[in-house]
Order: C-alpha cells, then structure tokens, then sequence
C-alpha cells in the first residue's frame, strides 16, 4: 500500500523548508529483521520563513515512540500517512526544538535496495534520492543540511558511516561528520570486510587515510581503484584547486546496487562491477569505467557534496558538471581525442534517443511523479555537454574564473541552475538569458548547412530547428557554437578552428581571402550537442577522413561514410563503394594513429545508430535487415581488407605484463576489431586459438564473441567451467550468450538462462545481463517480428517492479523507441506496455514510466 495517488511534484512550486536542523544523531542496532533507530535532532526555525508546520517524510517506518523536547507525543498530535508525519505549527515551540524518535525497520526484506538493506550478509544504505525516509523519519530534501554523529551497534567487524571515526568500542561505533549535508550523502555500512589501505598528502599537508572494503576473497581486485583515487583526487587540486575535507576517504564494493555507485560524503559506496578489477577477470573497457566512476564519485565531494542542490530538479547542477568533469579527467588520463568520441558515441546512442521518444525532457525536468525516473541521459550527459558549450563560449580564463566563484559564493550551499549561471555571468559579464533555454527546452537541434563559395569568399548559412517534444510543441533557438576549420583541396589547413555562434534560426557567415572553395570541418570537437544535417561529397569526407587536424571531424568523416553506405544497402541495396573500402582500410593500417583510433574508425554504427538514423531520414527501421546489413557490410570490409587485418592482428600484440594504460589497452582494440573482422572470413580457429592463449578478460572475451558468433557449441560450457566462481565475470557470461544469439533464436537463449541455476534476478547485474542482453545487445532479436522478446521484457518487468521498481523502471525504457517502428511491431509493444499500465499495483516508478511512453 505505498502509493494510493501519486502525485506530481512542480518546479515551480518550490516553498523553502520551515524547519532547518543544526544538528543530527542517530543510533543504529542492526538486525535482519528488526534494526532499530533512534534520531535526535535539533530543529530551528528558517529564519527566512514564518513559523509552520514540521513536515517529517517517512516510509515503511514503524514508529516505537516519538517525542519533542523529552516530552512523547501521542497519536492525536500528530498526522501520520504511508509516506509522512506532521506536527502542527500550534503543537511546536517557536524557535527551537528537539525532536527525538525510534522507528523498526526491516533490511533483510528490502529488494528495492533503497534505504538501508543486505548484501551478501553486509549492511548497506542507498539514500539518494529520497530513501533516507526508509531510515527514519526526516525532512528528506536536500535543502535541509546538517552535521551527523551517528553510532551503530552490532557485532559486525567493520562499521562505517559518513565523515571520521570518533571512536569504536567492541560492538559499538561512533562516526562524525561535521560537514553540513542533506540526508540522501548520508551512509551507512556493517559487514565482515576486508580494506586495501593506502594515503593521500593533500596539496596543504593534510593526510588522508584511504580504505577501500570489499568482501572476503576479492581483496586483491582493488589495487586498480585505489590508483584511480590517488589519482582524481591529484587531478582536482591540480585543475580545480579542490582538495578532501575529512581524515579518511572509504569505499566499499557492494554486489547489489541499482546504479553505478554513490557519492555519499567520506563513504562512497559502489556496485562491485566498478571498483573490482584483475587482468584476468575485468576487460580494458571495465578499467576506463572503474577510474571514470571513482573520478566521478570523488567529485562529487566538491560538485554535489559541498555544494548541493536546493531541489530535484537542480539534479544536473552536480551531475551534468561531475560529468563534464571525469570526461575531462578520462581525456587527461587516456587521450582527449578518443574520450571525446566514445563520449560523443554514448550520447548520440542514449540521450539522442531519449529526446527523440515520448521520455524526451528538458535537461533541467519542470514535473516528475518519481524523481528516480530523471536519471537520465539528458540529465547526466547532455548535462555535461551543456556546460562543455558554456566552457567553448567564455573559453578556459573565463571558465576558471567563473568556477572559483562559483565554489567560493556557494560552499555550504543548496544550489541552483539560476546560482550556477550567475557566476557566469559575474565572472564573464556575458548575458546567459538565451544560453539558459539549453536548460528548458528538451529535443536534438538539428542544424542544416548551405554553403557557396565565390571571388575567394566562402558563405555557410545555417539554420536551426528543433521538433517539439512532450509538452513542448514550439521551440525557441538556440545559442550553438560551431566550431569550424577550413582545408584546402590538397587537405592543408587554411583557416584554423574559430567558433561561430548561432543565435538565430538562420544565421550566415564569411570567410574571406580564400584561394580556392575550401572544404569546411564543421562543428569540431562536436562543439554542441546536435544533430547536424550536412552530407558532403564522398571527396570532402575522405579529403577530412585522411587530413583533417580535429580527430573527432576525422573519425565523423568516417562514421558518415559508413553510415551513408549502410543506408545505401539497406534502401536499394547499393553494395559498398570500393573508394570507401579503401578508406577504411587505409586507416585500418595507417601506423601513425594511435590504434585505438583506428578501431574506433572501423567499428561500423551499432544497429540501434543505424535504426536511428534511418528515422532521421525519414525510414521506418527494419531491425532483422539492418542486423543482416551491418553483417554483410562487416564481411564485405573484412574481404577488402584482408591483408591489412591480417598484418595488423599479428602487430598489435601486447607483451610484457598486462597494463590496462591507454596504448596498450588501445593495441589490443585494434587486434580484436581485425579478430572480428578476420572471423567472418575463415571461421573460428583464429578465434579459438585466441581463447585459449588468453592471460586477460578483454583478449578471452573478445574471442569468446567470434566463438558464439561462429555457432561454436561449447565454448559457453568451458567458460562458465572456468569462471564460475567469480561473479562479475559470470554477468559477463550471461551477457554475451544473449548478445551473440542469432536473433531469431535469442528470446529463447535468454529464456533458457533465467532457468539457469546462477540466474538470481533480484541482483540488477545479473538481471541486466540477460534482460539487459536481449533489449540492449541483440536488438534484432528484441525486435523479433513474433513479438516474443516484448512479451518477455513486460514479464520480467512486471516481475522484477513487485521486488526492484527503481531498476525495472529504468529497463522499461528499451521499449521508449517503439513509435519508430512499423505498424505490427508498435501494436505489439503497445499491447504490452497496455498490459504492464493494466497490473495490479503497478510501482509509482514503472506507472510513470509506462504512462509516459504511451501518450505520446
Ligand atoms: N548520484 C549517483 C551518481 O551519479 C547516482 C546514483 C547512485 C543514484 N545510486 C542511485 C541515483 C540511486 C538514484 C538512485 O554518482
Ligand atoms: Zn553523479
């Protein structure tokens, strides 16, 4: 009985808090099925708002006893509901007061994993957003700041909680932390763990002890991570002039977690899958996510922590500017050029696609019913593209200036868009007021491009458009900065990178003083977050492909080149100019890019790329042919460059011990792209050879792909005979079986592994493996005419939603593209999001969702 009529929640009805608190206690004896937790917390009263009522958010709490100033409350005190308590402003003193309460709670029943619950025998919390009112009851927003001392009772070796260690005596720990924070930073952990230990000198001389708790057995999986925390922690006092606040920095490895990890302050807790890692059981690509994410979570202590927001809505002041931030660090760490493309990849996959379906929302969200819903792509990524723009526009001085005012005028603050913006404007003297409709106004501007070219002047004129989306039908234009460079026929550079700034919904501009028609590298660096609709000659793309000075113009040269033939193929089957065979197989052997380059020029758009860009252009996506079509083309490219992959397979290899350093981590994408290639050509010796040499994941993995793609029946059984025991290795198992099934024989490969003895669906790793596997990894067999892997994500969803709504909420959204397709497949799936809608008690988090998706 949780949620009789869930409401919206309005921006535009922020009031501020009328209780502030100055300080929090809490006491914790933990118990499976009875923890208790007895709060005491002093209250006064916002001195920027009159006496009211005390608003106390609470949920799944059975309340023992309360009381205000030592004197208890009876029932006809106070108003109780599912989800509150409030105290009258008549029954409370007028300045200050103090409330005290014991609430039960249960966390070895809690699967939402939201509040405090169990994994693997430990204790853990997940308060962000709003599961701190599964603790006990509390103003649960995050304008309500205040210092914790919390003391846990248990026999549990290890406890932790937020900020430092006060003191420990046999079964009772006592944690302070004297920075003001809002209840979803606040964390607590109980287990038997092990630390791998290290220490941080902070750029004033103040050291920092650094833990990093795991579970019996994965101990020596850790040493990567703590690097990767010596390192951001480095990064920010050397870039930003930020340095750690508290005398210890924890971490801990949780195996169930809804999402990547959590920033709570002075204890950072993580899904296991990003901080564990061995050469033998984590790829490369694990590697660059467990630094991104430490980086990540690091930050946050400045961006997030220090500074947070004032409410919801505000959620991409800390996260699109954390973002921006460990895409900055990754780009320090491992080479900008690469970074910035996979970053551009994942945005075009998964924030393009959201603002092009019925979820599009504005990067600041105006409504929402479960704030867990905004976690969003929008939010997060083109949040951070956001603020890559506003860097572009004031350029690196202004940037600076702009942040250290920003850290100076708002440390202890709950913070604002309209807060972030005018440091901006202060620091810069530059007006925002258009710029800010990047925050407002959800959907992919597109940009088209005319150009001429005539008595050495050179005319581009763009124009901009944006379709409406959800609730937005008209759209203002927006500020787009354009980078641009302009080369000559011979590929020489005659007009370096400068940015235009659009402001208009046509706007032109000239270069003069040129000897001949340039050829244009539009939006350099992919200066803004847009679709930019401009094909130029076959030419002028190999002309960039080969020469162009901006690595990301370089490699999109490419990228449209293949898209162009893909599209080629699929509307008339147009087989692939031998012009672009050659190109790509030039750069596939062109020994002065770094190899990671090459492989990000060979992978060929993946097949939900292809199916959006057939939307683009006006198509209705056909998933079985584009998964037949990317294979042909992938053949086809393998023929063509044959001798190249071959000799570029028997250069790139590795020696020495393993490293998972960019060059090294580079050679070996390049080798498993030619694997990949090669495989289609002679079958799977090469492959299986390459399988069982291997000394790492990212070299067994690879191989074990070809294997399954090549039909090999019992390549599956050796690995789950050699990695059983390792349970983020096995995610990887059930992952790639569905990934690689073919797609009409996929629904029922994923059905046969959720049979699987180690196939545990309340673990979201595990279920996103599979479920995951089939919506996100094998989308022609999602897609499957039959309909079958529609009906197997609602029943999955409507099963996991009863357990886990935070989690089957997010996976609802593999059906968010569904308007895209032909007319059986969209009655299909709107057959299956009628009968999730239809459930009986359906969460708040999964109602939203479905809601959302079906009126469009
Ligand atoms: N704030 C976290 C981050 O970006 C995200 C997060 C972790 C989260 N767990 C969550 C968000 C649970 C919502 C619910 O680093
Ligand atoms: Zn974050």
């Amino acid at each position: 009985m949780r949620d009789a009529a869930p409401q919206t929640i309005h921006l535009s009805d922020y009031t501020p808090p009328n209780w502030l608190i100055e300080l929090v206690e809490l006491d914790f004896t933990l118990d499976p099925k009875a923890t208790r937790v007895t709060s005491r917390i002093r209250f006064f009263r916002n001195p920027a708002s009159t006496k009211g009522d005390l608003h106390l958010d609470g949920e799944q709490l059975t309340l023992i006893s309360a009381s205000i100033d030592g004197v208890s409350l009876s029932e006809n005190e106070y108003q109780r509901t599912e989800t509150a308590l409030t105290i009258p402003a008549d029954r409370l003193p007028d300045e200050a007061f103090i409330w005290e309460a014991e609430v039960e709670i249960a966390p070895a029943d809690n699967t939402a994993l939201e509040g405090l619950y169990m994994s693997g025998g430990m204790y853990c919390t997940q308060c962000e957003a709003q599961g701190f009112r599964k603790i006990t009851y509390y103003p649960d927003r995050p304008d309500v700041m205040a210092p914790f001392t919390v003391r846990i009772h248990s026999p549990m070796p290890v406890l932790l909680s937020n900020g430092n260690p006060v003191e420990r005596h046999g079964p009772v720990a006592e944690w302070h932390d004297p920075w003001p924070k809002p209840a979803y930073l606040f964390a607590l952990v109980a287990g038997d763990l092990l630390s791998y230990s290290d220490h941080f000198m902070t750029m004033s001389g103040r050291p920092v002890a650094l833990n990093i708790w795991v579970r019996r057995g994965d101990e020596d999986k850790t040493h990567y991570a703590m690097g990767a925390l010596k390192r951001s922690m480095k990064w920010d006092e050397d870039v930003y002039g930020r340095e750690y606040d508290l005398d210890v920095f924890n971490i801990v490895a949780v195996d169930d977690f809804n999402m990547g990890a959590m920033e709570n302050k002075g204890l950072n807790i993580f899904n296991s899958k990003y901080v564990l890692a061995s050469p033998e059981t984590a790829t490369d690509r694990d590697y660059e996510f467990i630094e991104a994410i430490i980086a990540h979570e690091y930050f946050h202590n400045w961006t997030g922590n220090r500074i947070t927001c004032r409410d919801w809505f505000q959620l991409c002041l800390k996260e699109g500017l954390t973002v921006f931030r460990d895409q900055q660090f990754s780009g320090d760490m491992r080479g900008a050029a690469v970074q910035r493309i996979d970053n551009v990849l994942q945005l075009r996959a998964r924030q393009f696609r959201e603002d092009a379906g019925p979820l599009a929302h504005p990067v600041r969200p105006e409504s929402f019913v479960e704030i867990n819903n905004f976690y969003t792509a929008t939010v997060y990524e083109k949040g951070a593209e956001v603020i890559g723009m506003l860097k572009r526009l004031v350029g690196d001085d202004g940037y600076s200036k702009a942040l250290d005012l920003y850290f100076t005028r708002h440390d202890g603050d709950a913070a604002t868009i309209e807060d972030w913006l005018a440091v901006f404007e202060e620091a810069t003297g530059r007006d925002l007021t258009q710029f800010k409709r990047w925050y407002s106004q959800a959907g992919t501007p597109r940009l088209s491009v005319k150009s001429d070219f005539s008595n050495g002047t050179y005319r581009i004129e763009f124009k901009q458009e944006t379709k409406p989306t959800p609730g937005q039908p008209d759209k203002q234009p927006q500020v787009i900065p354009v980078a641009i460079g302009l080369l000559d026929s011979s590929g020489a550079e005659v007009e370096p990178t400068r940015v235009l700034e659009l402001t208009e919904t046509r706007q032109a501009f000239q270069f003069h003083g040129l000897k001949s028609r340039p050829v244009p590298s539009i939006l350099r660096g992919f200066s803004a977050p847009v679709i930019l609709d401009h094909t130029p000659s076959f030419e002028d793309r190999a002309l960039l492909l080969a020469y162009d000075t901006d690595p990301f113009n370089m490699w999109e040269a490419g990228r449209s080149l293949s898209r162009e033939t893909l599209m080629a193929m699929l509307t008339d089957d147009t087989p692939p100019a031998q012009a672009y065979l050659d190109a790509l197989v030039r750069v596939a052997g062109n020994d002065t890019l770094d190899p990671a380059f090459r492989a990000q020029v060979l992978a060929l758009p993946s097949e939900d790329d292809i199916a959006q860009g057939c939307v683009e252009a006006g198509l209705v996506p056909d998933p079985t042919r584009i998964h037949a079509t990317r294979k042909t083309l992938t053949t086809t490219i393998a023929e063509a460059g044959r001798e190249t992959l071959e000799t570029v397979y028997d250069q790139m290899v590795t020696d020495g011990p393993y490293s998972s350093d960019a060059g090294p981590a580079g050679k070996r994408s390049l080798r498993n792209c030619a694997l990949r290639f090669l495989s289609l050509l002679d079958g799977p010796l090469r492959a299986r050879a390459q399988y069982d040499a291997a000394t790492n994941m990212t070299d067994q993995l690879a191989a074990f792909a070809c294997l399954l793609d090549a039909g090999d029946t019992d390549v599956a059984a050796r690995f789950h005979e050699q990695w059983h025991g390792d349970r983020l290795v096995m995610d990887k198992w059930f992952m790639m079986q569905v990934a690689h099934a073919a797609p009409e024989d996929a629904v029922n490969r994923a059905k046969i592994l959720t049979e699987h003895p180690d196939f545990d669906w309340k673990n979201p790793n595990r279920f996103r493996s599979v479920i995951g596997g089939i919506t996100a990894a094998n989308p022609a067999g999602f897609h499957d005419p039959s309909g079958a892997g529609y009906a197997f994500l609602a029943d999955w969803l409507l099963r996991l939603d009863k357990a886990n709504p935070q989690t089957a909420a997010r996976m609802s959204t593999a059906f968010e593209t569904w308007r895209r397709y032909d007319a059986d497949r969209q009655a299909l799936i709107r057959d299956q999001l009628s009968r999730i809608a239809d459930a009986d008690g359906l969460s708040r988090d999964l109602a939203e969702m479905v809601g959302r998706m079906r009126t469009d």
